[in-house]
């Protein structure tokens, strides 16, 4: 998630902006930048670097910075472009008078582009934010209006979201900011305003802040007050200055306790950014670049073969049964690191999908260079934009999860199934196997996924009691039917890498054949049995677990009533479609892995033994 920092008040901008970049640094990144307005010169002095706030600093100093009471810095984490100096924030107009730090992604970037570029307006990156600056300086020009209004003009006209700080060197005692979707902070100084993504970078220098909401914009005029706007319809908001009362890292982990629990709670946003400008559900349409500039290929493969590690594995095998079944094409999953190393057939007309969130895992990467090498055309999902696998693919979707720092990979999981449900309804519809009344059905539910997710992360507290009663347990059994029988394995990993609980997934059918040996008093057993997906035969392994004592944890769908009867306890998720239901069982289970680790004493955010990214093999 990119980090914003803003200032005008009367000090020097420079050290407090290098410092709130500093304090940002929690939040993932990969590029830094300043832009500080030089009143010797009165233009904009910018730096901008890929690499860490260090890399920036180090950059700086061979420039000398100015003295100025006017300035923004920026931490990048890629969405649009590649990581590097240019992409970096922040973007100057083609005059050079306005300078914009952005958070967030504009979906109509392009076609905003396509008619600047038509109006004789230049880029020199590749980013939305470069077009978006561009487009501000058009509509101050063309309405001949001040900043905010330009501002205010554009951002009608921008679809997408948008955390925006602007300022123009024409008024240097003017700073703008806006927010749609991603969250923007005003600490309120003595003649002084600091503008954050959070209150972090501005906690040491005042308690007061304001946090901008959703469609609102700010005009902060040095010597004035505050002035707060709805960017829709110009309507003035009063300001509500609140204290603030939370310590540096209760902030930087959003009031959450642990990364983990942060990034379990931000599905439902996730999800909604791995959709954004890519799920239209009213037109129909689903539009994901990697998958249009190549859609022959995908239509004529005999089969796609899908490689991982981990998590990112369970997320193939869960898009195995969503493509075969909506799409009709062959799949196979494989663990990557089994892949690399036997002889696999890859035939040219095979695409690969290599699945990996931070895009660095060894064995992926290294799986991904056989494929090519035989010829395979190699399709990324990944997190991490300019990542190795991302650069190494022939062609890919970003998950747009924003950073996981827990190690424990949750959203990430999520947002990959989310992109691998897409382009399985893309190619469905595309190859004539689902009828146009049943595609839009499943577009308007996957429209539903994140409120349904939301829904489900009520049950947190819930999720925290039976974590209680089984935290001293010593063995878990997970189990699960066709599409969740993946997210048995997700929930078994899930309690094995932060709790150092074993725990192991089945397809709840193959219980009979060996697992069900171990089933007794002692012996808490996961069961998602959604009334979808083999319900009956689900209800009968229950029954059977039930009769050798074992403890039944069941994920449901609500208004169950046949397995609550059995359950010792019953967690429901609201009804969706059998396809899209791993998005929602999956929650619940990383919320009992979560607690059970937090009762355990274990540090869930770094568990023992294990990296967040395994660049070795
Ligand atoms: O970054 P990747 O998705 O390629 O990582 C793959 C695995 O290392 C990862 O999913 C790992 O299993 C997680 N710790 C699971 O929570």
């Amino acid at each position: 998630m990119c980090g914003i920092v803003g200032y005008i008040g009367h000090r020097d901008a420079y050290p407090i902006i290098i410092k709130g970049l500093q304090r940002l640094e929690y939040r993932g990144y990969d590029s830094a930048g300043v832009a500080l307005y030089n009143e010797e010169s009165k233009r904009i002095f910018t730096v901008k670097t890929k690499g860490k706030v260090q890399d920036l600093i180090d950059k700086v100093e061979l420039n000398g910075s100015p003295f100025t009471n006017l300035g923004m810095g920026h931490t990048r984490w890629a969405s649009h472009g590649e990581p590097n100096d240019v992409n970096s924030h922040p973007h100057l107009s083609n005059s050079g008078n306005l300078a914009i730090i952005h958070n967030g992604i504009i979906e109509n970037y392009e076609a905003l582009k396509t008619m600047l570029k038509q109006e004789g307006f230049t880029f020199k990156s590749d980013t939305d934010t470069e077009v978006l600056v561009n487009f501000i300086e058009y509509v101050q020009q063309k309405e001949n209006v001040k900043l905010g209004k330009a501002v205010q003009l554009a951002l009608n006209q921008v679809v997408g979201a948008y955390a925006i700080v602007i300022f123009d060197v024409s008024n240097p005692d003017e700073i703008v900011l806006a927010r749609l979707g991603s969250p923007l902070a005003i600490g309120v100084g003595d003649d002084e305003y600091f503008i954050a993504s959070d209150a972090t970078p501005f906690i040491d220098y005042t308690k007061d802040a304001i946090y901008l909401e959703d469609e609102e914009m700010a005009i902060i005029k040095r010597g004035t007050a505050i002035q707060i706007r709805k960017i829709g319809d110009d309507s003035i908001i009063t300001p509500n200055v609140q204290e603030l009362e939370f310590s540096l890292e209760q902030i930087e982990k959003g009031g959450y306790e642990h990364f983990m629990l942060k990034e379990i709670f931000e599905q439902p946003n996730a999800i909604q950014d791995t959709f954004r400008g890519r799920l239209l559900a009213d037109k129909g349409i689903i539009r994901m670049a990697g998958v249009d500039d190549n859609i022959d290929r995908f239509l004529n493969a005999k089969r796609i073969l899908i490689i991982g590690c981990g998590t990112s594995w369970h997320a193939g095998l869960v898009a195995e049964y969503i493509i075969e079944d909506l799409a009709r094409i062959p799949v196979e999953v494989e663990y990557a690191s089994e892949f690399r190393y036997r002889n696999p057939i890859i035939n040219k007309d095979d695409i690969v999908i290599a699945i990996s969130q931070s895009g660095e895992t060894a064995d992926t990467l290294a799986a991904i260079k056989l494929a090519k090498a035989n010829g395979a055309f190699v399709f990324g999902v990944c997190n991490v934009v300019g990542s190795s696998i991302a650069r190494e693919t022939d062609a890919g979707a970003f998950t747009h999860a924003g950073p996981e720092i827990g190690v424990a990979s949750t959203k990430a999981f999520t947002t990959q199934i989310t992109v691998l449900v897409l382009l399985a309804l893309r190619l469905g519809k595309e190859k004539g196997v689902i009828n146009t009344t049943d595609y839009y059905k499943y577009l308007y539910e996957m429209m539903a996924i994140p409120d349904k997710i939301a829904e489900v992360l009520e049950s947190n507290a819930f999720l925290e009691e039976i974590a209680a009663i089984y935290k001293d347990a010593t063995n878990f059994l997970y189990l699960g039917r066709g599409y969740n029988f993946p997210v048995a394995l997700e929930g078994a990993l899930k309690l094995k890498e932060i709790s150092y609980i074993h725990a192991e997934g089945y397809p709840a059918a193959e219980m009979k054949h060996g697992p069900i040996a171990l089933i007794d008093e002692q012996m808490p057993i996961v069961v998602i049995a959604t009334r979808k997906g083999h319900y009956d035969k689900v209800v009968s392994n229950i029954q059977e677990i039930k009769s050798r004592k074992g403890k039944i944890i069941a994920v449901v769908m609500k208004g169950d009533t046949i397995v609550k009867n059995i359950a010792d306890h019953t967690i429901e998720i609201p009804e969706t479609f059998e396809a899209l239901t791993p998005l929602l069982t999956t929650i619940p289970l990383q919320l009992l892995s979560y607690y059970i680790a937090i009762m355990r004493d274990c540090n869930v955010d770094q568990p023992r033994n294990l990296a967040k990214s395994v660049t070795i093999e």
